[in-house]
């Protein structure tokens, strides 16, 4: 081969020694684990220019070259780096991302998948020291609350900058529900030219929708249905959503994880889209509130109520108002992570 094209080429693909913040001054996201998770965030990352430099790591090396290779091609769009990473390079990185490990396959929970991933999460964790003291560790594989606290305890990082993606993914696929049937919730109004019903009233943005679910990133959890506002008022103002409907509702969104898995095997994009919203609000300190999994001392184990993120990771924890059914569910979740945590 010319050797001046071969040396070109190790130019971008040769991992260099720049550690996180410090050498260059860029901001560097990790992603462990090259998988459909950690390939569509890291897309996603680069789309957005979330950062200047993507380091993806896996133990199946020929893969994650494949993977990396492939999203260079997608580089052109915004220069945004990425690289094929050893864990070392990885831990001095301002977040690592970890999504390594088993996927559910259909019909399995999230718990069920805790035996694999707690040996995986021991692993990658003892792979990445010494972890950078200012890097914040966002777990995204499942059971993601149960990680999380075993992250907290193995990182040796401050709980504070290990978190959970949680029920951020699952509070967006609510408001994208609330939206749709918001569109259709005036049916009366007639077209005038058909005469016959049109569903256009209410077009409004999920993300004009604020509502919660909260609790463990999986069955146990709830939506905080008496804080589910719109514009200020609550949503019985415009919508009144029976008990029945309440109950649909929630198990459409505690279950589309596992609709989408039965039919593509797993999903990819909405995590993608969460995970690097989040990693953005911990770039850019924009402190927004959001449901993610971290310790709460009254529960005793890491799951989703609404805090606020930033570049120190969880800035503050938010008190949302429940019911005394909200704060049953709330418990009850709680206890079936617990439960999870004490096997160990
Ligand atoms: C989901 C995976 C990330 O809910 O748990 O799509």
């Amino acid at each position: 081969t010319n050797s001046t094209s071969t040396a070109i080429y190790n130019l971008h693909t040769q991992s260099d020694t720049m550690a996180g913040t410090g050498a260059g001054g860029f901001s560097t996201i990790a992603i462990i684990g090259a998988g459909s998770v950690g390939c569509t965030i890291a897309h996603t990352l680069m789309l957005r220019r979330v950062c200047a430099e993507v380091r993806l790591v896996d133990i199946a090396e020929d893969l994650c070259r494949a993977q990396v290779q492939d999203l260079q091609d997608a580089t052109y769009l915004t220069n945004v780096r990425i690289k094929y990473a050893t864990p070392q390079e990885a831990g001095q990185s301002d977040i690592i991302v970890i999504t390594a490990g088993a996927k559910q396959k259909p019909g399995e929970t999230r718990l069920d998948l805790i035996e694999k991933n707690y040996k995986v999460l021991g692993s990658v964790l003892k792979g990445l020291q010494p972890i950078n003291p200012q890097s914040i560790i966002l777990l995204v594989a499942n059971p993601v609350d149960v990680l999380t606290h075993f992250a907290q305890q193995m990182s040796g990082l401050p709980k504070n900058q290990v978190l959970g993606s949680g029920t951020l993914l699952d509070s967006i696929r609510l408001r994208g529900l609330l939206a749709q049937r918001l569109e259709v919730c005036i049916p009366e109004i007639e077209d005038s030219i058909k005469g016959r019903p049109v569903n256009i009233v209410l077009q409004i943005s999920d993300n004009s929708i604020n509502a919660y679910v909260i609790g463990e990133h999986g069955d146990s959890q709830c939506v905080a249905w008496s804080s589910v506002t719109v514009s200020g008022a609550h949503i019985s103002v415009i919508d009144e959503i029976s008990d029945e409907d309440r109950t649909k509702i929630g198990k459409l969104v505690s279950g589309k994880a596992n609709a989408i898995i039965r039919a593509k095997g797993f999903t990819s994009y909405g995590i993608g889209a969460t995970a690097a919203n989040i990693c953005e609000a911990i770039l850019f300190d924009q402190r927004p509130v959001y449901p993610l999994s971290c310790w709460h001392e009254e529960y005793q184990c890491c799951i989703s109520l609404p805090a606020v993120v930033g570049r120190k990771g969880i800035v503050s924890q938010i008190p949302l108002p429940l019911n005394d059914k909200e704060k049953a569910q709330i418990e009850a979740s709680a206890k079936t992570l617990r439960e999870q945590i004490a096997k160990f």
